[in-house]
């Protein structure tokens, strides 16, 4: 494989078609379980969001047409203009080479030459990868909220500045 067949490309996706979509909720939930986001929000964060793709092995120009390895789903916050970093992953059978890392940093550089300056996300206090990913990319905790999710789901809350490109 040569180089540019192994290379991570990030893309924006606003319209999903059905195979896509199928393939997207199944590849979350391979990641996340039941935390991934489904058939009835993916298209609302592709639409009126950011719904990111990162892709491998892509020969077509600019990389695209490759298997998807992963995504990140981000909206928008009313308080602040703030961005909510809904949720990230790698499918399991291709974490752990850098993907992870190299799509949260590809995702904040596309926010910030936008122009948004702050990223908001939470995390499982015991999700150890979670917590690498985020502090790797810069985030720092901002407090824990017991029960966020329901009895026993807490979530240590997360913020990045973007850096102006
Ligand atoms: C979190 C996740 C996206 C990381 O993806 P990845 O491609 O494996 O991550 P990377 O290889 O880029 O690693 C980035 C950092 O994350 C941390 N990390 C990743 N996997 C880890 C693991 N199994 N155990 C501990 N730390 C881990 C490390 O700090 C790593 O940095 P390092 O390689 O310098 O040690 C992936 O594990 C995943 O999809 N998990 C399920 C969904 C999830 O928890 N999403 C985040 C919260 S919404």
């Amino acid at each position: 494989m040569s180089g540019r067949e192994n290379a991570l490309v990030i893309r924006r996706l606003t319209r999903l078609e059905p195979p896509q979509l199928e393939a997207l909720v199944e590849y979350g939930r391979s990641a996340l379980g039941e935390s991934a986001l489904d058939a009835w929000l993916l298209p609302v964060i592709a639409g009126h969001g950011r719904l990111y793709v990162a892709e491998v092995g892509g020969a077509n120009e600019g990389g695209a047409g490759g298997e998807i390895v992963g995504a990140a789903e981000v909206i928008r916050c009313f308080e602040e203009g703030d961005l909510y970093l809904e949720g990230i992953y790698i499918r399991p059978e291709f974490q752990r080479q850098g993907h992870g890392s190299e799509l949260l940093k590809g995702v904040m550089e596309l926010l910030a030459a936008e122009g948004y300056s702050r990223l908001l996300a939470t995390v499982d206090p015991e999700n150890g990868a979670g917590l690498g990913l985020y502090e790797k990319a810069g985030f720092t905790g901002n407090g824990h909220q017991l029960d966020y999710y329901g009895p026993g789901r807490h979530r240590l809350m997360l913020a990045v500045h973007l850096a102006s490109p």
